[in-house]
């Protein structure tokens, strides 16, 4: 969690229209948590394509808008699918607290990725709080995890 003397860390959130009210939801709770987000979109409403929003929360990684994020779509798979496709993202599919937990401390998972028609609002805020206070344990996960890259 960011101190608040600190700046506080800007986190991105992308979404196709079937993740977008989780996502409202967890921006809210971003906030709540002193964190700073960045809504890449979609906004509730017209259908888009979850690849192009897993894209345009790749590229916010990747040119340093923000240095973690969170993806959400109808069942996280289809936008987790997408954005693992970029070497520099290593987004993992949560549906519970304990795997938020494991894909920081194992994966040093850059990305959660949620989905809006199988996980509740409030097991979806936990997952966010633990995927955004656990670390990385190295040790014997660090060189499985340098060979994501
Ligand atoms: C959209 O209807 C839905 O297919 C999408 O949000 C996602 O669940 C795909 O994996």
């Amino acid at each position: 969690m960011s101190a608040a003397s600190e700046t506080p860390e800007v986190i991105g959130l992308a979404s196709d229209h079937a993740g977008a009210q989780l996502k409202a939801v967890l921006i809210g709770e971003l906030e709540r948590l002193g964190y700073h987000p960045l809504d890449l979109g979609t906004a509730p409403g017209a259908a888009v394509d979850y690849p192009d929003m897993a894209d345009r929360l790749a590229t916010a990684l990747a040119d340093g808008r923000c240095r973690r994020g969170v993806l959400v779509c109808g069942t996280g798979i289809g936008i987790s699918i997408a954005a693992n496709r970029h070497r520099h993202v290593r987004a993992g599919l949560c549906h519970d607290v304990t795997g938020a937990r494991l894909c920081r401390e194992h994966n040093d998972a850059n990305v959660l990725a949620l989905g809006e028609r199988l996980t509740g609002a409030e097991v979806a805020k936990d997952c966010l709080a633990a995927f955004l206070s656990t670390g990385f344990a190295g040790g014997r996960h660090a060189p499985r995890v340098a060979k994501l890259g």
